[in-house]
């Protein structure tokens, strides 16, 4: 843990200002710590906050929810601005250097996004400058949902971590949609197929290479954080399928399945059908698992990414964790706190009462604790954290 005078240093997002996001009219934080809890009765717009420091981080709602129901009822747009510290701290300033961003979603659609001060010429750019991780009632996806978000939740962590990726990632998605197109039409030129298939066969092969290396870095964190969050989870396992047979190159499938591929008018396998499964004692964990531990099984997913960023050099990501402690008991929400605590990641924790969280996170820890009430925020600096707290 940093010593107290460490903390700015820590800091990714440092002050945020909301508007028009759902019930958060006008919304201002201006002493944002590396934890930050808000806490508040049901409806308050504790979730709201977290969607707004998503909107800045990522350009849209985490819970995939439209952009009309992130706004506001009576508003057109709503917008968010932040400043969020960048590269590596200076003794001189205590800080890294600051870099700007803002998000602005309207009705119609259109999208603003500037990072220091300048049109974003993409929404990549603005996830590069402030990463993010959630941890909500929807994450337990990530083990009973669909493949799509198993394979959103790898390629966050490539992407972050190697630069090459997204690049490549574009290219299998335009090889892709060519080739797609192409399939079905009725009548398909054989040499354009082959110049699709070539180019999609090197871009897959790329794309499939990156996760993997990635995918074996982020096994031996994931299993390493299981073990301290849930030591009696033992044999848990994670597997990467990569979306084709493994005795194969790409090409070599994509040559094999040429002929389903013109009859059906898609292109069968390949990284777009990529999976990660996720195992305890041989059994799919979302079908053995009670949800208390899928949920901590889901925290070691994501903690483990976030601890492969920070050791690739890559920076720290921010957490949002949304109503952290339901589903965990008290010793298992101490473990997940000690854990975020020693990563020093910033976090953004909601809660119902105060004491839900000042009950498991590591006392030593500088807390800013928000009051959310029917859209409105106070701070409070309870006696015991105001020796922590900013002076
Ligand atoms: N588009 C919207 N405009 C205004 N209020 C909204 C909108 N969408 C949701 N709300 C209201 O915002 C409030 C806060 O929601 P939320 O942040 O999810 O609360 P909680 O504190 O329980 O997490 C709710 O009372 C909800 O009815
Ligand atoms: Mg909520």
């Amino acid at each position: 843990m940093g010593a107290p005078g460490d903390i700015s240093s820590l800091l990714a997002l440092k002050h945020l200002q909301i508007q028009n996001i759902r019930n958060l009219q006008h919304v201002r934080l201006v002493e944002l710590q590396r934890v930050n809890v808000f806490f508040g009765r049901n409806g308050a717009g504790k979730t709201s906050i977290l969607e707004a420091v998503h909107l800045l981080g990522m350009g849209r709602s985490f819970r995939g929810s439209s952009i009309r129901s992130l706004i506001s009822h009576d508003a057109q747009s709503c917008t968010v601005y932040g400043e969020v510290s960048v590269g590596e701290t200076t003794h001189e300033t205590g800080s890294g250097p600051l870099v700007t961003l803002g998000v602005q979603r309207e009705l119609s659609g259109e999208v603003q996004i500037k990072i220091a001060g300048k049109p974003a010429r993409s929404i990549a750019q603005l996830v590069e400058q402030f990463p993010l991780q959630v941890i909500s009632a929807d994450s337990f996806d990530l083990l009973t949902g669909a493949p799509g978000g198993r394979r959103q939740y790898l390629d966050w962590g490539v992407f972050h971590v190697e630069h090459r990726f997204f690049g490549e990632w574009q290219r299998f998605q335009r090889c892709i949609k060519q080739r797609n197109n192409l399939l079905r039409r009725g009548k398909i030129d054989d040499q354009e197929l082959s110049v699709w298939t070539r180019d999609l066969a090197a871009a897959g092969a790329a794309i499939s290479e990156y996760r993997k290396a990635y995918f074996q870095l982020l096994t031996s964190r994931f299993k390493t954080i299981m073990r301290q969050l849930a030591p009696s989870l033992e044999d848990l396992d994670l597997r990467y399928r990569q979306g084709w047979d493994k005795s194969l190159t790409y090409a070599e499938a994509l040559e094999h399945g040429v002929h389903s591929d013109i009859e059906q008018g898609y292109t069968h396998s390949g990284p777009q059908r990529a999976d990660i499964r996720v195992l305890s004692d041989g059994h799919l964990a979302a079908d053995t698992l009670s949800r208390g531990q899928q949920k901590l099984v889901v925290c070691g997913l994501k903690l483990a990414q976030g601890q492969l960023m920070a050791e690739m050099g890559r920076g720290k990501c921010t957490y949002l964790i949304d109503d952290l402690p339901s589903e965990l008991d008290k010793q298992h929400g101490e473990l997940v706190c000690g854990l975020l605590a020693s990563m020093e990641a910033q976090v953004f924790i909601t809660c119902v009462h105060r004491q839900d969280i000042i009950s498991v996170w590591p006392s030593s820890s500088q807390i800013a604790m928000f009051h959310v009430e029917q859209g409105e925020l106070e701070q409070e600096y309870p006696d015991f954290l105001k020796s922590g707290t900013k002076n």
